[in-house]
């Protein structure tokens, strides 16, 4: 591997091999600019505007629309030529359990092109939006003229009328040219009051231009809280990285600006009736986490975003999407190896992953559902060490946040795989303490507790909101080691088919 990438490297002619600076030398001897007729005129919004200019970048961004091959990603399907949704819930089933409660526990698909972004967001179960405007905040490029022009009640109005105040020919427009680029120079730049505030949080201020071809990505793959009042109405979207550091936002931090206020705390877990946060899609903060690449000083952009020839020239492939599915053009530019050795390489990361998150998946939906017995026993009068109860309560909250941090962030472990092995641990551990506290609180308190907890999965799974969506048994992800059957017998997961 190693080898690999140094003779690639030296190929290309770069001294210094693995400093942002050598990257840059290298990336911009690739990109010769052909004429412009014209800037784009200030406030621009409409995509097409800014195609007459950069026709290229613009075809290839609209190509985000199309469906992508098929079979070439093992774990991160959807909208592929197969046609078929890939339902998360049913792909981990213990994540139906740990998420019931609200819309992230009715439907919750995987993700598919940027073209579809507030497309998706039409045809989800409406509880999925229930939050209301600010669910538009990291879609639609109009998210900031809203905010700026009606204030804090763009946040809280109903979905459907937030889209409404879009321009009728853009209220199906996704992330657009405005978000990531300046009108007069192309420069990168951010164009949300979130991503703003939570770089000043970390002392960034004036970031590299290596630096923003990961920033601008950081505007929406990152997690985020939206804060609530008393009646759980939307107040902000807050970015949590306040006391983390630049190349530093790790998942303690984060669960600690969470638990900082009860402001942030957005549902009710029906099984625990605890009421909680969420951790999503935090790519940006997993992967800026020391991991080789980003220590090597590789950005999103150069996995996501590689050059490509078109007639005479060569841009930056606006067709964001997934490496696996082409054919691994990006790694290329720096390894040598060949494309099936590396797409080799990224599986054996994410079988282990895999292996190791629904193994604290499991551990902390079992965990859950010991709370629920704890709450029934509860109600009929039976009394805890409320010492020992708190104290497996705070190891179930840990191994539960970390479990659905693993499982929103969107490359299987692949974006820094060391970092996913911790974070697994750690929530295998905590888990583990939190039931073993549990279990003695309640024979302390004279509740028979069976050995094996069984986990009616099929009761979270099946029958899911305004489209009775149903599990998908063919679509689960099994323990890739074989091993999960050891820790919890089949037939204790309740996994009931319905046709
Ligand atoms: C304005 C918010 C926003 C920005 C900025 C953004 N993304 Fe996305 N991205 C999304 C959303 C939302 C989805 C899922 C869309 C869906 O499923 O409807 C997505 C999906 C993706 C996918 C999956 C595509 C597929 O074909 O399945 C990849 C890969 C991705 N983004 C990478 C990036 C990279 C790299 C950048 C920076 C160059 C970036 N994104 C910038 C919001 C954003
Ligand atoms: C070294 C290359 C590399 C870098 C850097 C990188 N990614 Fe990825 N990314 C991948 C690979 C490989 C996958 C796994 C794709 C798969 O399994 O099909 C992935 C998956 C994803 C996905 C899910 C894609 C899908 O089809 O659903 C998203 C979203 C994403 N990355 C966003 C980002 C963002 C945002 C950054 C920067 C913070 C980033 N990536 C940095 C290589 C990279
Ligand atoms: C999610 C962010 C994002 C969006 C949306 C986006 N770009 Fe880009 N664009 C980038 C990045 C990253 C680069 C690489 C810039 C660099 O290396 O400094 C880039 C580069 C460019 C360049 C410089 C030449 C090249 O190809 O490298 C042009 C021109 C460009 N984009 C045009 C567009 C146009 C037109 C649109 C809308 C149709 C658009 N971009 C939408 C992120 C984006
Ligand atoms: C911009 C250059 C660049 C791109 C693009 C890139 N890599 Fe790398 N990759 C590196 C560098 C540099 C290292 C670190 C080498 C080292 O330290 O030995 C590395 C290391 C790795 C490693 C070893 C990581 C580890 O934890 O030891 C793997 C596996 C890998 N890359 C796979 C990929 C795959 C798959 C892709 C495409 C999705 C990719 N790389 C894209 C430059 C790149």
């Amino acid at each position: 591997m190693r080898r690999g990438v140094l003779v690639s490297v030296t190929v290309l002619g770069v001294a210094a091999i693995l400093t942002a600076g050598a990257l840059l030398v290298y990336r911009g001897a690739l990109a010769p600019q052909p004429v412009r007729p014209g800037t784009v005129p200030p406030g621009t919004y409409d995509p097409v505007v800014w195609g007459k200019i950069y026709p290229l970048e613009y075809d290839s961004w609209r190509q985000t629309a199309d469906p992508r091959s098929a079979n070439k990603s093992k774990y991160k399907k959807g909208w592929d030529t197969d046609g078929v949704v890939y339902d998360k819930l049913s792909e981990f089933p213990y994540l139906a359990l740990l998420s019931r409660g609200w819309g992230m526990g009715i439907e919750y698909n995987e993700p598919r092109g940027h073209y579809y972004m507030v497309t998706d967001q039409l045809e989800i179960d409406p509880s999925r939006v229930k939050p209301g405007g600010v669910c538009l905040t990291c879609k639609s490029p109009y998210a900031q003229k809203l905010l700026d022009e009606n204030g804090p009640a763009f946040l809280k109005m109903p979905y459907l009328e937030a889209v409404d105040k879009i321009p009728a020919a853009h209220r199906t427009l996704g992330v657009a040219c405005i978000d990531c680029h300046d009108n007069q120079t192309m420069d990168l730049k951010v164009s949300r009051w979130t991503i703003r505030n939570a770089l000043a949080a970390l002392g960034k201020t004036s970031p590299t231009r290596q630096e923003m071809r990961s920033i601008v990505c950081g505007q929406c793959h990152c997690t985020y809280i939206i804060t609530r009042d008393e009646e759980m109405k939307p107040t902000d979207v807050v970015f949590p990285w306040r006391g983390s550091r630049w190349g530093d936002i790790s998942v303690e931090n984060i669960i600690r600006e969470i638990q900082a206020s009860s402001s942030n705390l957005e549902w009710t877990q029906e099984v625990t009736g605890f009421k909680l946060g969420f951790i999503r899609h935090p790519e940006f903060e997993f992967y800026t986490r020391d991991s080789v690449h980003w220590q090597a000083g590789v950005a999103c952009a150069d996995c996501h975003m590689p050059y490509r020839r078109v007639g005479t020239s060569k841009i930056s492939d606006h067709n964001v999407m997934s490496p696996l599915k082409d054919d691994m053009r990006a790694c290329l530019q720096c390894h040598t190896e060949k494309p099936d050795d590396l797409r080799r390489q990224v599986l054996a990361i994410q079988d282990r992953t895999v292996a190791l998150m629904n193994r604290a998946g499991y551990a902390a939906a079992t965990v859950a559902k010991l709370f629920e017995l704890a709450h029934r026993e509860q109600a009929k009068g039976k009394v805890f060490d409320q010492k020992l109860y708190d104290q497996a309560k705070e190891c179930y909250l840990q191994a539960f946040y970390r479990v659905v941090f693993l499982a929103a962030e969107n490359s299987v472990g692949f974006h820094n795989p060391s970092e996913a092995g911790r974070i697994a641990g750690d929530a295998l551990a905590f888990a583990g303490r939190a039931e073993g506290l549990l279990r003695q609180t309640l024979t302390a308190a004279g509740v028979q507790v069976p050995e094996v907890v069984n986990l009616e999965l099929g009761k979270y799974l099946n029958d899911r909101g305004t489209k009775k969506l149903n599990f998908r048994p063919e679509q689960e992800i099994k323990d890739p080691t074989g091993l999960q059957d050891v820790f919890l017998p089949p037939a204790a997961k309740g996994l009931a088919v319905k046709k």
